[in-house]
């Protein structure tokens, strides 16, 4: 046995979304073929890093409480160096050096690969890089799970959405080519990874801007893809109301792997309300995409993004959002109270429904989601399903965890172990969860 020189020890903390999260796992990969290797606590690391979101306050107000704790280590030991990534990064660019003095490193999300560059460097001074330049999918990758794997096929979003940071944190939309993406999840089969989530900020307009003439598709890509043996289910996230076309649905008809889950953001279910945040379709448009997809997947499931109390959200506009949610069923939703963030045009806006009415109404809807995700989740009780093994069930020790083509999770008895698919028989439903037994396969004498 060889022992090596004690590597450097690094520690991550990550806010936001599964594009971070994914980010993070690039980071990690990019640090580890440095030679540096994470640690569990603050105290022991060389390198104290941040992936930040900007998508809530409630992050920002943790990220500020992490950042300081994380300056008492590098009180006890000056050698630490402070990393800052990701969205809020951006947002704020050098500001984070006059508001947190003794941050070392700060970079945007399309400059993950500099954060090598610092460490490999003598810099003595702090360094800010915000350029939208890099895919982070191009560096190595340290995954969580063995069998699931995330894949960034964009980066940046053109819209043009009144409430969000996005397009200002990571910039104009670029694709990554099809061929360099089909090779990427050709690779990670090959390594024991059976599920595949594609990741973009507006996933549907993927290659758009890529020079061939419009030859490369988001549909395509989903084609290109499902037929690489062995790749067992394809996820992605999140796509554009305006860009769902008959394509992709069709794609979700005809191909095995493609899940049957769509993520489809309402934000608002009254007009005019879409209209201030810019999202370019209207609560009929909203209803006939749901209309279009079900006729031709009547068991997809449809999952929702919903953000309350906009600037000049009515009770009748918010009533509307009601409406649509009941209208739609949908089989879960995340919900967001409207906050403001720096540099959007939504900022500008009066924010005219007090916060005690953003909660009240949040605590309208939120029955409403739950009920109707649970009258959604009872179509499945009763029926066999393929259920991809994750691990241990969360409140039950004895139980396995695993989730559905669409999405749900699923406690359930039985013997297998992660990544595994199996067969459940469904018994029970939650809004968020369903509970089963595993189908053994009879074994023949
Ligand atoms: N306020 C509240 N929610 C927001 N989201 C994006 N920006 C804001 C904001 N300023 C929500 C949207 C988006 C999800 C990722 O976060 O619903 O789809
Ligand atoms: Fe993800 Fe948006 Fe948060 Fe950035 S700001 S981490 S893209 S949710």
């Amino acid at each position: 046995m060889s022992i090596s020189a004690p590597a450097k020890a690094y520690h991550l903390t990550t806010f936001g979304c599964q594009m971070n999260q994914h980010d993070s796992e690039r980071m990690q990969g990019m640090l580890e073929s440095l030679g540096w290797a994470a640690t569990e606590s603050q105290g022991d690391a060389d390198l104290i890093l941040f992936n930040t979101c900007s998508i809530r306050e409630k992050a920002d107000e943790k990220l500020i409480q992490y950042l300081y704790e994380a300056r008492m280590v590098k009180r006890q030991r000056p050698e630490t160096i402070i990393g800052v990534g990701g969205c809020w990064a951006q947002s704020v660019t050098e500001e984070v050096f006059r508001r947190f003095p003794f941050v070392d490193v700060a970079f945007g999300p399309g400059q993950v690969d500099k954060l090598a560059e610092f460490l490999n460097s003598d810099s003595l001074s702090a360094q800010g890089y915000f350029e939208f330049e890099g895919f982070t999918g191009h560096l190595p990758q340290r995954k969580e799970k063995t069998h699931s794997a995330w894949v960034q096929i964009s980066v940046g979003c053109n819209c043009n959405c009144s409430y969000c940071i996005v397009p200002s944190t990571r910039g104009r939309e670029a694709s990554r080519p099809s061929e360099e993406l089909v090779t990427e999840v050709s690779e990670l089969v090959a390594a024991g990874v059976k599920e595949v989530t594609l990741l973009g900020q507006n996933v549907n307009s993927y290659g758009r801007d890529l020079q061939d003439g419009g030859k490369t598709t988001f549909s395509g890509l989903l084609r290109e893809l499902d037929s690489i043996d062995g790749l067992r289910r394809l996820r992605y996230t999140s796509p554009h109301p305006k860009d769902m076309k008959e394509d992709v649905v069709l794609a979700h008809a005809e191909l095995e792997s493609v899940c049957a889950h769509i993520h489809l953001p309402l934000q608002a279910g009254s007009t005019s309300v879409l209209k201030a945040m810019r999202r370019t379709y209207t609560r009929e448009r909203y209803l006939d995409r749901v209309d279009m997809i079900r006729a031709s997947l009547p068991d997809v499931s449809i999952t929702t993004d919903i953000i309350v109390g906009f600037p000049g959200e009515t009770e009748a506009d918010f009533e509307e959002t009601i409406e649509v949610v009941e209208t739609v069923g949908f089989d879960g939703a995340f919900t967001f109270i409207f906050s403001p963030r720096r540099g959007t045009l939504a900022a500008s806006l009066p924010d005219s429904v007090p916060h005690e009415e953003k909660v009240a109404r949040m605590q309208r809807l939120l029955p409403v989601v739950q009920r109707c995700a649970l009258e959604r989740a009872q179509r499945f009780v009763g029926r066999e399903m393929e259920v991809l093994v994750e691990g241990t069930s969360r409140t039950d020790d004895a139980r396995l965890r695993g989730r559905t083509s669409g999405s749900k999770v699923v406690n359930f008895d039985g013997l297998a172990k992660p990544g595994d698919l199996v067969t459940v028989l469904i018994e029970e439903e939650s809004s968020l969860t369903l509970g089963g037994t595993q189908v053994l396969a009879e074994i023949s004498r």
